[in-house]
């Protein structure tokens, strides 16, 4: 791959530790104005010094991320239903690649729905997506995305993210389960995986750990940190565990320690954790 491409994909991976930690808000593009994202930059603005990249749709970006904000950004790309939709497992792409250069990106993600009755429309708009982003050396993120009956079992999320590296993703996102080292192993390319629903913050360090130890390279985790009680405190954890490999209970020692009132914004020279 070009210099561009390499570059892109060192803004997405920390050289230094070979991890990630995307900050998913995206949401809004088929949940609507989720908890917590109201105003997305009044949320993420303390986040931002403590993640490596921000995943989020073209809209919210131009609208609500400020030019200057120092933080490279993974584009969504897909979408077009909402969860009022029957036919929420029908994404199609919804944004060019001429516009993801515009934005000046560094990668852009589009999600897959293997197993539904649109699988073969999205695995194909995945190929020509990544045909498009290989022009001009922006990686892909392929996502998982599961339907609500579908089990999130180690069978079909290694099935899922075999697809997707074949096709030719360059990072794939999807869920943890149990048995995640068959999924890592079977994949081409590095895995993350994103958070889900919120839950206990040690159980979500736990589990971010549990799949870093299985193989991931990182999380691309949003509701866990966003609506967390202390946002910044969590964030704060979470890179801990992925990038200084801290256990889930030191993980919880910093939330614990950060949590509170929202602390002044570090630059990336001063954090630690
Ligand atoms: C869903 O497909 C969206 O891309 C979310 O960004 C993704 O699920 C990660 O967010 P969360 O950790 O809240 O699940």
């Amino acid at each position: 791959m070009d210099w561009g491409f390499r570059n892109r994909m060192a803004q997405i991976v920390r050289p230094s530790t070979g991890r990630s930690l995307m900050l998913a808000v995206d949401h809004g593009y088929f949940m609507g104005p989720t908890h917590g994202l109201e105003k997305p930059w009044d949320t993420v603005k303390a986040l931002v010094p403590y993640a490596d990249c921000l995943a989020l749709t073209r809209g919210v970006l131009r609208h609500a991320i400020p030019p200057e904000a120092d933080i490279p950004i993974i584009l969504r790309v897909s979408g077009g239903t909402s969860i009022l939709s029957k036919e929420l497992l029908r994404e199609g792409i919804i944004t060019s690649m001429q516009d993801a250069l515009r934005l000046n990106v560094a990668g852009v993600a589009f999600s897959i729905l293997v197993g539904s009755p649109h699988e073969r429309d999205t695995l194909l708009n995945l190929a020509k997506v990544v045909d498009e982003a290989e022009e001009y050396g922006i990686p892909v993120l392929a996502i998982t995305a599961v339907g609500k009956d579908m089990v999130r079992d180690a069978r079909y999320l290694s099935l899922a993210c075999r697809i997707a590296g074949e096709l030719g993703a360059h990072l794939v996102k999807t869920y943890y389960c149990d048995g995640f080292e068959q999924v890592v192993e079977g994949c081409p390319v590095p895995i993350v995986i994103a958070g889900g629903k919120k839950i206990p913050e040690f159980d979500a360090l736990q589990m971010a750990h549990q799949a870093l130890r299985a193989g991931a390279i990182g999380v691309d985790m949003g509701r866990n940190i966003f609506q967390s009680e202390s946002p910044q405190a969590m964030i704060r954890a979470v890179r801990a565990v992925i990038h200084d490999r801290a256990s889930p209970e030191d993980g919880m020692e910093i939330y614990n320690r950060f949590k509170g009132p929202s602390l002044p914004l570090l630059k990336e020279t001063q954090v630690t954790a």
